[in-house]
């Protein structure tokens, strides 16, 4: 808790704009309530929740005036509707060309935003896929509001990601993607050794649960993302890596996908 307070600190000492902070953080989720007092007590102006659709939560947070940002990690109308009963203020609609832990529909992007334009009364963000400016335009002319992007930063200067995972971001396309089944559903990685191994067990009709336990969550994520072993880790990323040429500070990226 103390290293969240201390890094919710650091980001209110960097900017006067408005950021956002998730309260799932881990699979410990007896923290969930304790990271929203946390919140609350920092005056933290904007909070995520990934589909957990809590009813307390949500009053204590608008009772405290934050802003809340449901992103729903398998959209379906039922949960938007809650959200936006309970009060969200912006629904993340995420598609399966997204990076990091997919959707247990195989449902692409513009598909998923089709889907839910005009029966939900939020403003929609689109997830998945989205890294440069002709992909965000494609998402607002679909009828998105807004853009939720993560593969796009792990190619930035900035990003603590290993320099050899921004040169083969740069240097890939999604073709190159390894598609597997785990747990919950699906993941997808630069073809790693690990990445080849989960993908073959995934092939040979291996349990997601066997799968998962090789893929290692946590540990295979940042062996492979932060210290560029590419033995023992995976790089995961979404579909949008095609869209992504060069390595860009943070504000070349901004610039260019609000220009
Ligand atoms: C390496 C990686 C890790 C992620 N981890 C999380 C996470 O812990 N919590 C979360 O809400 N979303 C997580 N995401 C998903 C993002 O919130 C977002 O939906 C996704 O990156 C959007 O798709 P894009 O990567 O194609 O831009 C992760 C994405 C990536 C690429």
């Amino acid at each position: 808790m103390e290293r969240m307070r201390n890094e919710i600190r650091k980001v209110k000492a960097l900017t006067n704009k408005p950021f956002g902070v998730p309260f799932m953080l881990s699979y410990d989720f007896s923290l969930i309530p304790l990271m929203v007092d946390l919140f609350i007590e920092e005056g933290v102006p904007v909070v995520l929740d990934n589909g957990w659709l809590d009813p307390e939560i949500y009053a204590k947070l608008k009772n405290a005036g934050i802003k809340i940002i449901c992103r729903l990690p398998n959209p379906n109308l039922a949960d938007a509707l809650k959200a936006q009963a309970l009060g969200a203020d912006i629904l993340v609609l995420t598609g399966f060309d997204e990076g990091g832990t997919l959707p247990m529909k195989e449902v692409g992007s513009f598909n998923v935003l089709a889907e839910f334009v005009g029966k939900v009364d939020l403003p929609i963000m689109l997830a998945g896929g989205i890294a440069d400016k002709k992909a965000v335009q494609a998402s607002l002319a679909l009828g998105a509001e807004g853009v939720w992007v993560g593969t796009a930063f792990i190619a930035t200067t900035e990003c603590r990601s290993h320099q050899k995972v921004k040169e083969w971001i740069v240097n890939s396309t999604a073709n190159d993607l390894l598609l597997f089944r785990t747990e919950p559903y699906y993941y997808r990685s630069l073809p790693t050794q690990l990445a080849k191994k989960c993908f073959e067990m995934s092939e040979n009709g291996a349990t997601r649960s066997e799968i998962a336990k090789v893929m290692n969550a946590g540990t295979g994520m940042r062996l492979g993302m932060l210290e560029g072993d590419f033995d023992n880790g995976y790089v995961s990323v979404g579909n949008g890596i095609s869209q992504i040429d060069r390595i860009k500070t943070v504000k070349e990226l901004i610039d260019e996908l609000m220009g």
